[in-house]
């Protein structure tokens, strides 16, 4: 075998051991896998989300980040961002944001230590423990009538405004919107309770 197909192998080996050892890595910090949405979900995403013109629209953990340009090629006036942990699954995004060119926004970061006081709508697809962290972070961010849509799992403390069934794996599961608001304390005059 000629010494440049030798070196060009050698090179590949390399890159793909990287690959694999830095998304090992980062799922030890990050519990949640890499499951794309199937591409006939995400158009019933984009349907069900109610986004408008010039809306701010998020994906929390965007992998490969097709909802994002999907949702840029269906409403151009948008912002899309989203925020991906794991370098490689980013940089796949990346890719795709490169070869669709469409003007969207991938963050490769923790989606927790992101400011959302901007978002209009935010897309999630995480795990239980993601969506219990990720409540107590809306309640302090997020604006009055943020739009949350999740997929498969839902928050504990709250209740969904709509819901259909979409496929998940091989079967079915809820695609749910919450309108976030504030949650309510009782330190206001009308929550007192008088006993006279
Ligand atoms: C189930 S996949 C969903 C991917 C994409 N949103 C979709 O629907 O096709 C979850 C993604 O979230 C990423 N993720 C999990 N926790 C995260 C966090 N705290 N910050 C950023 N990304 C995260 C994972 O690396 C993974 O790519």
């Amino acid at each position: 075998m000629p010494v440049i197909i030798q070196n060009l192998l050698l090179i590949f080996c390399l890159f793909l051991v990287l690959t694999i050892v830095i998304t090992v890595i980062s799922h030890v910090f990050i519990p949640v896998p890499f499951i794309p949405t199937p591409k006939k979900v995400v158009d019933k995403i984009l349907q069900f989300a109610e986004i408008g013109e010039g809306d701010v629209f998020y994906d929390l953990g965007a992998g490969d980040a097709r909802i994002l340009t999907a949702a840029k090629a269906r409403f151009p006036s948008i912002l899309a961002i989203g925020v991906e942990f794991i370098p490689t699954v980013w940089l796949l995004g990346k890719l795709r944001i490169f070869f669709s060119r469409k003007d969207v926004k991938l963050i490769l970061g923790d989606a927790r230590n992101v400011n959302l006081s901007n978002a209009d709508c935010v897309f999630v697809y995480l795990l239980p423990n993601m969506m219990d962290q990720l409540e107590q972070k809306f309640d302090k961010e997020l604006k009055e009538g943020t739009r949350i849509i999740s997929y498969a799992f839902s928050f504990k403390n709250r209740k969904s405004e709509k819901e259909i069934a979409v496929p998940w794996l091989s079967g079915e599961r809820q695609l749910r919107m919450y309108r976030w608001s504030a949650p309510k304390y009782p330190n206001k005059e009308e929550d007192v309770v008088h006993n006279n």
